[in-house]
């Protein structure tokens, strides 16, 4: 089980691609801001003002911060082994195929779940725009999960299967769609801070954490997902002009970008509806997804942002600008899809490279004979996002994906650091600056909001970590590709789907 798989064999996939050396640092910039902005900033807005406050300013700070020191170490790794996988490529050439399979493991939480939660983050936008624009009032029972006083979440789960759809077709989001969709994010989120911030009230700062630096902690454990897709920046490594600058230039530049305007953004927030949670008898914050807080909202949810599923469109209709609000709700439902579609691809990737590598039964890495993509696999993700979408709240899918998320990154860090001892010659298109100060700090900051998170979230992860073992030593430790000394022959086209793939001999 400690078995790895030769960073050479991986290399050899990388040379034989060869891709043009094309993106520039602006490319970059764009390409990070378009998979990061999403639900996060939309919808979890909501969840963090009721775990922090106003103090959920902080919470930003800090995520942003443990995000820029992990995409430093991502994107050393990434530039050195630019091929599918990630961080489950990475973890493989170098800790060893146990740790390998949990990394990849728990990928499926950062992906396959927080698809799930933006599909979730897009219903709560697109139903808050019907009932304003068309002046009706649509039965929480079909547009909300059993956990937020409804029955099923008939149209997040609806736009996972038709971005699955989109998917077993082979569609990928082009440059020219992203960078329009870019654009609608932006202009939607400027709109907002140009009509919020100016009407902002210092008193709502007021008191700043309601909750304590615990509060802090906790929000900033599940805002983390507002910042994850910049893997997206440092997977694209290979592909970069001058990766040696343009990569920083493009991660720490599209956070820096994210995280100016989520703090503009959250200060439009709390300066002009208030951001202070929604208390128990007690005097306790009430757990956001929780039936407590659900039934709390039920009566204060009129006056409360923390109670709304579309918390920016609904702070702009509480201060005046209705149309505004809806054309926010807009930008929401055409932007947020891209960014399931990204996560669904990338789950589809990580599942297929790992199937490939015999961790996963060949039939799941097969290939469409028409479209040419793994459909199987592509299937069967979108209908296990499609259910989680269907039943569970947006912050409890982004708490767990997060956690998936976190482990997936410290593991990263290490690896940087391990990296560097066993193999210092290799070739480093990008070297992460002072590594022995940012991957420590990236380890300890993933470690660190890994704990802040809920316990039912680190116990969900603990269970899932638990059932990946037993699979693993079930199936993976005994079909593994590398332990039947097979490894070169699966290499051949690594950076499908989609695409034509070679079939797997003996798969
Ligand atoms: N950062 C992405 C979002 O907030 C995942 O939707």
């Amino acid at each position: 089980m400690w078995r790895v798989k030769s960073l050479d064999a991986i290399l050899l996939t990388a040379e034989k691609k060869s891709l043009h050396r094309s993106l520039g640092a602006f490319q970059l910039t764009m390409l990070g801001i378009g998979a990061i902005i999403g639900t996060g900033i939309f919808v979890l807005t909501a969840e963090a003002a009721q775990k922090a406050g106003p103090g959920m300013l902080l919470s930003f700070v800090i995520a942003g911060f443990v995000c820029a020191v992990a995409a430093l170490c991502y994107a050393e790794m990434s530039s050195m082994v630019p091929v599918s996988g990630s961080a489950y490529t990475y973890s493989y050439a170098v800790m060893g195929e146990m740790i390998a399979w949990m990394v990849g493991w728990a990928l499926i939480l950062e992906y396959a779940v927080a698809a799930g939660a933006v599909s979730v983050g897009w219903s709560g936008y697109v139903v808050g725009l019907i009932e304003n624009a068309f002046a009706l009032d649509i039965p929480n029972t079909l547009v909300r999960g059993p956990m937020d006083g409804g029955l099923v979440n008939l149209p997040a789960a609806g736009i996972a299967l038709l971005v699955t759809c989109l998917l077993v077709v082979g569609t990928r989001e082009s440059a020219t769609v992203n960078a329009f969709l870019v654009v609608v994010k932006v202009v939607a989120l400027t709109a907002f801070v140009i009509l919020a911030v100016p009407a902002m009230n210092m008193d709502n700062f007021d008191p700043f954490m309601p909750l304590g630096f615990g509060g802090v902690s906790a929000a900033a454990a599940s805002i983390f997902f507002a910042y994850v897709g910049f893997d997206a920046v440092s997977t694209a490594a290979e592909e970069t002009k001058n990766p040696q600058r343009n990569m920083p230039i493009g991660l720490i530049g599209s956070l820096g970008i994210c995280t100016i305007f989520y703090l503009l953004v959250a200060s439009g927030v709390i300066g002009t509806v208030g951001a202070q949670p929604v208390m128990d008898a007690a005097g306790l914050g009430l757990r956001p997804g929780s039936a407590e807080l659900t039934a709390a909202c039920e009566t204060v949810g009129a006056t409360h942002v923390v109670c709304s599923k579309e918390a920016l469109a609904w702070t702009l209709r509480e201060i005046g600008w209705p149309q505004v609000g809806n054309l926010l709700g807009l930008a929401a439902g055409l932007a947020l899809p891209s960014v399931i579609l990204m996560m669904m691809f990338g789950q589809t990737r990580i599942f297929f490279v790992m199937s490939r590598d015999g961790l996963l039964p060949g039939v799941l890495s097969k290939v469409h004979p028409k479209f040419h993509t793994p459909h199987v696999i592509t299937i069967i993700t979108g209908v296990a996002v499609a259910a989680f979408s269907a039943f569970f709240p947006v912050g409890v899918l982004a708490d767990i994906s997060n956690s998936g998320t976190l482990f997936a990154f410290a593991m990263v860090a290490v690896a940087v650091v391990v990296l560097r001892r066993t193999d210092p010659s290799r070739k480093r298109p990008f070297r992460t600056p002072a590594v022995l100060v940012v991957a420590p700090l990236a380890a300890i900051g993933c470690v660190y909001l890994f704990f802040s998170l809920s316990a039912e979230t680190k116990l969900m992860f603990l269970a899932w970590a638990a059932i990946g073992l037993v699979v693993y030593f079930l199936y993976g430790y005994r079909n593994s590709h590398v332990a039947r000394g097979s490894v070169e022959t699966h290499e051949l086209d690594s950076d499908a789907p989609p695409g034509p793939v070679p079939p797997i001999p003996g798969a």
